[in-house]
């Protein structure tokens, strides 16, 4: 186990999926890159972890993964543009994304499972801890929860995971844990884990979300750990062997965010995860609530 005061400053953004629940929007597009309002659901990801001062950002990523570096990366002839036009507002939107954290890229080649894309992060990771975030989930900035999560090691060392109570009938979709208070009403100490467990198995409601603080011992066990659901390695099943074996790397808690996570997974869950951030904007949100006010009550 490492020093758990040590500052984290590395977050791994897994991407190389090949979003086919998406299709055909993600046949020559990837889905990290499908908008959320008016960005791509990828960039809210990385400015997640640049405001919790996770400002070394690597993606795992495949074929057909370019968009990505370039979203991430300076367009000078649309910047030069925009600053000719004196259009300051768009040329600073453009900026942004360019100008978050050290983005670096690294591919996943075979796609074998999220425990093995987290694998391929080992040799930019080396011996410290960090932070693992999925696309697919996207955490409200009001409700920080990887600061939380950082609170949490450095009191108990080990690894630290996200969690939320979810209904019954929808725990097979997630990794499901068992676990015991842990002093504070938010967290709790993880002895078992099980990936995406059929609801009569599952020994809890409570599901892990993409948010992972991981001890570097979990390189180690991820080399070891063979095929599990759906024949890939899995994370789930890593963390398993470390919450079993708090010696080889800490033991693992869990934080239960009663937070607000919108979840752009699916298609259902993605146009719900636009609407309620539509509604929320500054600038969108009174126009666009009115106008769903007049839909639903007209049209439904
Ligand atoms: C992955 C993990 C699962 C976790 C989920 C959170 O599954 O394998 O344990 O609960 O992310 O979003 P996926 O949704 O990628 O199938």
């Amino acid at each position: 186990m490492t020093e758990s005061r040590a500052q984290i400053t590395k977050a791994v953004i897994p991407a190389a999926g090949l979003g086919t629940r998406f299709l055909p929007a993600t046949k020559a597009t990837p889905k990290e890159m499908l908008p959320v309002v008016d960005k791509p659901a990828i960039q809210y990801v990385v400015e997640e972890a640049v405001t919790a001062g996770l400002s070394d950002v690597l993606m795992i990523t495949g074929r057909n993964k370019r968009p990505l570096e370039d979203h991430f990366d300076r367009n000078y002839e649309l910047e030069q543009v925009l600053r000719d036009k004196g259009d300051a507002t768009r040329l600073s939107r453009v900026e942004e994304s360019s100008g978050l954290g050290t983005m670096h890229y690294v591919r996943q080649g075979d796609p074998r499972g999220l425990g093995h894309a987290i694998l391929c992060a080992a040799p930019h990771v080396g011996d410290q801890p960090f932070v693992v975030l999925l696309g697919d989930d996207l955490i409200d900035p009001r409700d920080p929860l990887l600061t939380r999560m950082m609170r949490v090691r450095e009191e108990h060392g080990g690894s630290v995971v996200a969690l939320m109570e979810v209904p019954p009938e929808s725990i097979h979709l997630y990794g499901c844990v068992a676990a015991a208070p842990a002093g504070e009403t938010d967290v709790v100490r993880i002895s078992d884990l099980v990936e995406k467990p059929p609801a009569e198995d599952a020994p809890s409601n409570l599901a892990i979300i993409g948010r992972y603080l991981l001890d570097p011992a979990v390189f180690e066990v991820l080399r070891k750990t063979e095929p599990g659901r759906g024949g890939e390695i899995q994370i789930t099943d890593a963390l398993q062997t470390l919450a079993g074996e708090p010696s080889l790397g800490g033991p693992v808690h869990g934080v239960v965010f009663r937070g607000r996570r919108y979840d752009t997974g699916d298609r259902g869950d993605y146009l719900r995860a636009i609407v309620r951030l539509a509604c929320e904007r500054e600038d969108l949100g009174p126009d666009f609530r009115d106008w769903l006010r007049g839909f639903v009550t007209e049209e439904m």
